[in-house]
């Protein structure tokens, strides 16, 4: 489970549930990033297309959404990737730029990386283990990085982590057909067909995820590009085409409410939560324009920086973190017979997880809150 900024992981039950009351077959997961929820559609048998403009976020959804577990053969996956796995280190761009200059990783795990993603390009460009050893290679350096999660800033001491050495998992490839598209989300609606189930889950604020994860860019496009600061965030961080409509305060509202109108989905899920620029009431009259809202709210833990504090340029801790927990909303819209189905559905897992114990049922929150 790679480290993610507004990583469903709590929520993932609950939307499926959501997509499952409403006997969905087929799904798009507009913001799909971490590719979880989408993962978690296509694990029960939906077909799932997942959407998102990052790069790293394509090679994630094109191994665990797009390819079909049973048209491939796992032996192979696993034998290229014990192969990677046992390259000695070569140091290049990534060593030095990220182990050297900053402190993305411990050189030593760097200069692994940089022999692994070379002989990726060489062996296997083209053909389908090409995201999954891509995805491994990603995975593996997120398990022993030296952040907090966010790639903007490492820690002043080597995370403990880091000095683990770096090590090549075969990804869980899942059974059944998916598309993962590299899109910006209004524009992708033009290809994506009609769906029964939507989720949406933008940016909730100015923090760009280009920026915040820029290493994994990096590392999936191999482009050694030119750098600046001391993250070493890519050049390119600064020009228009890596910025979205989702991160901006002024058009986000105005975007959102575009593809929620426009998407021909059935059943549309959107998620914000308490801090979000959209509050609650924009938010549920945005989905109205679908018909039928219905609106659930968790209590959550907030992102892992909030946990650990504000800390100034020499690590010392300063001020205080004003809040450790938000809430997470889920506005579920349309015809009022397929949403009411839909929470249906939610309300069912939720007892069931309850029956499972408390461990379960916190994962399923707290709502819904009819309006
Ligand atoms: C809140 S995160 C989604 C997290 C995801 N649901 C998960 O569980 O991992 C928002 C995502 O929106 C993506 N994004 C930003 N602007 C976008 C755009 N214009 N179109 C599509 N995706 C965009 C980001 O790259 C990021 O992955």
């Amino acid at each position: 489970m790679i480290k993610y900024l507004g990583s469903k992981r709590r929520l993932v039950q609950a939307i499926s549930s959501l997509a499952s009351g409403c006997g969905a077959s087929t799904a798009a997961d507009l913001f799909t990033g971490t590719t979880r929820v989408a993962q978690e559609l296509k694990r029960q048998g939906v077909n799932v297309t997942a959407v998102d403009t990052a790069t790293y976020s394509e090679v994630l959804a094109q191994c665990y959404v797009g390819l079909d577990a049973t048209t491939v053969v796992g032996a192979e996956a696993s034998q290229a990737i014990a192969e990677l796995g046992a390259l000695p280190g070569q140091k290049g761009y990534f060593t030095e730029v990220f182990c050297e200059r900053s402190r993305y990783l411990r050189p030593e795990n760097g200069a692994r990386v940089d022999a692994i993603r070379d002989a990726i390009e060489v062996r296997h460009r083209g053909s389908w283990l090409y995201p999954v050893a891509l995805t491994s290679l990603l995975e593996a350096a997120d398990r022993v990085d030296s952040t907090t999660g966010l790639q903007m800033a490492y820690l002043k001491q080597w995370a403990p982590r880091s000095y683990r050495p770096l090590e090549l998992r075969v990804p869980e490839l899942l059974a059944g057909p998916g598309r993962a598209i590299r899109a910006d989300a209004r524009e992708a609606l033009a290809s994506l067909g009609p769906v029964d189930f939507a989720y949406l889950d933008p940016p909730y604020n100015q923090h760009r995820y280009f920026t915040n994860y820029h290493v994994w860019e990096t590392l999936i496009r191999w482009d050694a590009p030119d750098h600046y600061g001391v993250a070493c965030k890519r050049s390119d961080s600064r020009s228009a085409a890596t910025r979205s409509d989702f991160n901006s305060k002024a058009t986000m509202p105005v975007a959102l409410a575009e593809v929620v109108e426009a998407i021909d989905a059935t059943v549309v899920v959107v998620s914000c939560n308490d801090e979000s620029w959209l509050s609650r009431e924009d938010l549920v009259r945005m989905c109205a324009a679908r018909g039928h809202v219905e609106l659930l709210e968790f209590d959550s833990k907030r992102y892992v920086g909030a946990q650990i504090g504000i800390h100034d340029p020499a690590g010392q801790k300063v001020g205080r973190v004003s809040h450790l927990r938000n809430v997470e909303r889920l506005a579920v819209c349309g015809p009022r017979g397929n949403v009411l189905a839909a929470i249906e559905g939610w309300r069912r897992r939720s007892l069931e997880a309850l029956e499972a114990g408390p461990l379960a049922a916190g994962s399923t929150g707290l709502g819904p809150v009819r309006l």
